[in-house]
């Protein structure tokens, strides 16, 4: 198997191979022959991933050493930005659930809209410490916008979180990572590991330590000899981390005769950048941030030595931003390589904006794309079998969202080179490529999309990290002469030249790059548009008889909102929305909302109405963390079709002013459109009052949605229509049967075993002198434990079936249980002891002991157990306060009795309350007061 072990250190250098035959995989609770392949997620094989390639879904199972939820993420790039999420963990019910998510970016992936067709559950579970789930997931997204392809060719990154917890993003994974995987079996020529290779010798290019200026940017050059030899290969990079300044570092290749560069040898780095110009072009690698170490596959290198070049110049970008001073760095590579001459020698071409300076770019825009074509006059040096393409580096600054390198061949666009979405510069990689076949003659056309949002100014192109690079290195096999393909404008670094295009071509064998004019740039290719982009087509919504499209989404199991924009409003950009929202009963309240957080959203919430027979929707708002109050200004009107039956609230919505309200607006033609949603379980609010106060909601979270999809038909009630289409997204899977019935008796029996009846028997024998007292003292303490028994029995019931056995809650329960099973006994020997002997013997003190311990931790059990249920704050603190004030006054009365009893046996008195004092039973049939 080959993996790539990444760290996630902020140079993201450690580089840790997984000897995979030492792990064992017999803890993996599915049937693992059924899948084809196999990778460890961490190092240390406690995350494994499996799969099985298929035509149209690949087949994935996942197993986690861990008890919580589990995610999967499909990454371009190994961040979290643009991954779909494959999200499995037991849900509040004890099913499992899994659910499709999507990351915009660092944020919490939301619940997708589809959750059928891209990922769908096969098997899941939870159990003795080990989460797993078996999906499958389309190889090819039906929206590329919201959703992400497989790399089944070659190789995928992979993003992966654990946590013990089992609610998504609230609580942060106690582990997490990425990893590169090669799914298929596709000639690749390099892993992003750092390998050892058999007869091979390092050597380390070491700039000497420069001070970094307290300046933004600042470049260095540092010139290298190489390893001495005419022939020679590099067969392993291995970067190493030096100053967290480092924005990127490269070594070029010098081409130019030795006596133009030997003076630089043995000087100190020439930091003067706006003025060097380094003379060295050919690319060799790189590092910047994500980078790993990498090894090429045996039988490949690229070669260096006499017969190549025999120098290297160091490029190192310094990015100091806040100016720091004094600040060191002695960066440095380490290679290895070997004179024993590879089967295929790896060349590196440079494609994209080699002019970096004398572009500016549009600011305040979403996406701008800068491409740059390297035409045929240039690819026509290359052998006549062309060359294999089988890695590429995409290389852009912060504002870098989007590249691709697309090929024309002979008049016609054919499988683009590469493409790569949802760029990160946190997280730049040598991506694999399947053995791309590029021929003499071919144009590759090089564009980058930056998101310029944030610029108020045009945005250049330029060395400093604020200003922005296009380019892409692509590895190649045979190697040849050719070094850069690309365009420049010599205009835009000599205005007395004319603004024109022309072709550039870097070959190691010529001194001067050669400018040349080319009609490639005058052809309908010079700007191809933005390719594989599926979004439009209405893959999960197609219009239904009456034409209305309708969106629905159930971000929980049970709880679904629906979307209806007609025809009409979306046109003219107002009008009327229809929604809908639908959840069972169990919940006192259900809420929609406009926006991406409650405050400041245009909130719509549903609760019973006062009959109990329809419901209740007002528009609310609010602007903080407090309760919305009723919104007057909210154009809506309460639908047929809405009320209350069979045990679920349903409410249909028409809304005419929700394009815009007070704190917020939302275009209706927005194809990404913020809700939020939030709910609360509990008993019926049944009531009429718009302005009804609501208790603190248990759940809430945001989704999108396409408006697009959803629009279509006439301005009427369209949850009324049966022949809309309904574009259906449940995210949760598993029966939505309620346990909790047999939760509440469990909780209410022993709540009464342990808040009111021990601490009463306990209470009565301190405080009350009655004749047969220790009797009705036990009667009452076994009549308690006959109903924690009950109570009990429902416990161990329900932790079995949902895997709880481990929990807190459930040990401490069944330890009580096996513990105050012998009070009866110890109690009896204790009374009958005590009668003899006339003081506390050791059967007393472990009867008494047991009994207040037993009393305090099953009451503080009670606690635990409300929160293993995920209770409603209402019974939670209802049973705080009874169980607060038994246990206060069980308390005070102890210690009240021992400080009474301190003293009473000090002074040999008996008195009440004092147990073991003078008073016996003198009635013979056995009293009070000697527990
Ligand atoms: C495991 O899967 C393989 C392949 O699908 C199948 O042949 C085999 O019978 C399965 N084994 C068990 C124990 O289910
Ligand atoms: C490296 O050398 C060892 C010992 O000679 C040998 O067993 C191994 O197969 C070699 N590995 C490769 C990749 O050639
Ligand atoms: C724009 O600025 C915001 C806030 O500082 C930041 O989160 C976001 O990443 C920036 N976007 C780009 C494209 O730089
Ligand atoms: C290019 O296209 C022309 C006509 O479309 C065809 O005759 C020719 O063989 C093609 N050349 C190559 C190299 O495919
Ligand atoms: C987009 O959809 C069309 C038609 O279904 C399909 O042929 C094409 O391959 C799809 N493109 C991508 C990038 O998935
Ligand atoms: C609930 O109220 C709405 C609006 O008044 C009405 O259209 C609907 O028929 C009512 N539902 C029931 C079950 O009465």
């Amino acid at each position: 198997m080959q993996l790539a072990h990444l760290a996630l250190s902020t140079l993201g250098l450690a580089a840790l191979a997984v000897a995979q035959s030492n792990v064992s995989l017999d803890w993996i609770p599915f049937n693992r022959t059924q899948f084809d392949g196999n990778a460890a997620l961490n190092t240390d094989g406690t995350v494994q991933l499996f799969w099985r390639l298929g035509e149209e879904y690949t087949t994935f199972g996942i197993a986690s050493q861990s008890s919580g939820y589990l995610a999967l993420g499909f990454s371009a790039t190994g961040a979290m930005t643009g991954a779909d999420m494959a999200v499995g963990l037991r849900g509040d019910n004890g099913s499992f659930v899994f659910e499709n998510r999507h990351a915009a970016g660092f944020v919490t992936p939301q619940v997708s809209q589809d959750q059928t067709n891209n990922m769908r559950l096969i098997e899941g579970d939870q159990e003795n410490g080990i989460t797993y789930f078996i999906f499958e997931k389309k190889n090819k997204a039906d929206c590329l916008t919201r959703q992400n392809d497989v790399f089944t060719d070659s190789w995928q990154w992979f993003i992966y979180a654990h946590s013990d917890q089992n609610t998504f993003a609230q609580h942060g994974p106690s582990n997490m990572g990425k990893e590169y995987v090669k799914l298929g079996t596709g000639n690749t020529v390099s892993v992003l590991d750092a390998r050892p290779v058999n007869n091979t010798q390092e050597f380390i290019v070491l700039q000497p330590e420069v001070t970094i200026p307290p300046e933004e940017t600042t470049y260095c050059y540092s010139l290298h000899k190489m390893p001495a030899g005419r022939k020679n290969f590099l067969v392993g990079e291995r970067p190493v981390a030096s100053s967290p300044l480092l924005h990127h570092l490269v070594l070029y290749a010098c081409y130019v005769p030795a006596d133009q560069l030997t003076d630089l040898l043995d000087k100190e780095p020439n930091c003067d950048w706006e003025t060097y110009s380094n003379p060295c072009i050919g690319f060799v690698t790189e590092w910047a941030p994500g980078m790993s170490a990498r090894t090429f596959e045996d039988g490949y290198g690229k070669p260096f030595g006499s017969d190549f070049y025999e120098y290297a110049m160091l490029e190192t970008h310094y990015n100091n931003p806040e100016l720091l001073v004094g600040e060191t760095d002695a960066a440095s590579y380490k290679f290895i390589y070997t004179d024993e001459q590879v089967g295929t020698e790896i060349g590196t071409l440079t494609l994209g904006n080699m002019q970096v300076n004398g572009w500016f770019m549009e600011p305040g825009k979403e996406l701008v794309p800068v491409t740059t074509i390297c035409t045929p006059e240039c690819t026509d040096k290359w052998p006549a079998e062309g060359i294999t393409a089988v890695s590429v580096f995409h290389h852009m600054h912060f504002r870098g969202r989007n590249m691709r390198v697309q090929i024309v061949r002979n008049g016609t666009e054919i499988a683009p080179l590469s493409t790569i979405r949802d760029f990160d510069y946190g997280y730049q990689f040598s991506k694999a490529l399947d053995n791309v076949q590029l021929l003499p003659g071919d144009q590759l056309i090089t564009t980058c999309e930056f998101n310029t949002m944030n610029d108020t100014a045009p945005v250049p192109g330029g060395q400093p990290s604020s200003s922005e690079m296009c380019f892409a290195w692509v590895d190649y096999y045979p190697l040849n002469s050719v070094l850069g393909c690309t365009q420049v404008d010599p205009g835009l670094s000599d205005p007395s030249q004319p603004h024109a295009a022309v072709g550039m071509c870097l070959v190691s064998t010529a001194p001067e790059p050669e400018l040349y004019a080319s009609t490639a740039f005058t052809t309908p290719f010079q700007q191809l548009p933005v390719i594989g982009d599926n979004c439009t087509s209405d893959a999960l919504s197609v219009p239904g008889a009456s034409g209305a499209a309708i969106l629905n989404t159930c971000p929980e199991t049970d709880v679904c909102f629906s979307l209806n924009v007609p025809e009409q409003s979306q046109s003219s950009g107002s009008g009327d929305i229809y929604f809908q929202l639908s959840a069972p009963t169990t919940y006192a309240w259900v809420a929609l909302a406009q926006g991406t957080m409650m405050s400041n959203a245009n909130i719509f919430l549903m609760h019973s109405s006062a009959d109990g027979s329809n419901v209740t929707l007002s528009p609310r708002s609010t602007t903080g963390h407090v309760m919305p109050t009723h919104n007057d200004a909210a154009d809506i009107t309460l639908l047929e079709g809405s009320g209350i039956s069979n045990g679920r609230m349903t409410a249909n919505v028409r809304c005419s002013n929700c394009s815009t309200w007070s704190t917020g607006s939302m275009s209706l033609q927005d194809t990404s459109s913020d809700w939020v949603y939030a709910h609360q379980r509990g008993p019926a609010i049944n009531s009429d009052d718009m302005n009804v106060a609501i208790t603190q909601h248990d759940t809430e979270g945001g989704f999108q949605w396409d408006l697009s999809r959803a629009t279509g038909g006439p301005d009427a009630n369209p949850f009324l229509a049966t022949g809309a289409n309904t574009t259906t997204s449940s995210s949760s899977a598993g029966g939505a049967h309620s346990q909790t019935g047999m939760a509440q008796a469990h909780g209410a029996m022993a709540s009464i075993a342990f808040v009111a009846i021990f601490p009463s028997g306990a209470i009565l024998v301190r405080l009350a002198s009655l004749p047969g007292l220790a009797w009705i003292h036990g009667g009452l303490q076994i009549f308690g434990y006959a109903v924690f028994i009950a109570a009990a029995g429902l416990g161990i019931f329900m932790a079995n079936r949902d895997d709880y056995l481990q929990e807190p809650h459930a040990i401490i329960g069944i330890l009580l249980l096996a513990v105050l099973f012998f009070m009866p006994i110890v109690g009896t020997i204790h009374h009958k002891m005590f009668k003899k002997v006339q003081k506390r013997t050791m059967w007393s003190y472990g009867h008494i002991f047991t009994g207040r311990i037993g009393i305090v931790l099953g009451m503080v059990n009670g606690g635990l157990g409300l929160q293993l249920a995920n209770a409603e704050s209402a019974y939670t603190i209802a049973y705080g306060v009874f169980a607060g004030l038994m246990g206060a006054g069980y308390i005070s009365v102890i210690v009240f009795a021992e400080l009474k009893r301190a003293k009473g046996s000090s002074k040999t008195s008996g008195t009440f309350g004092s147990d073991e004092g003078k008073r016996l039973d003198r009635q013979g049939s056995g009293s009070g007061s000697d527990q």
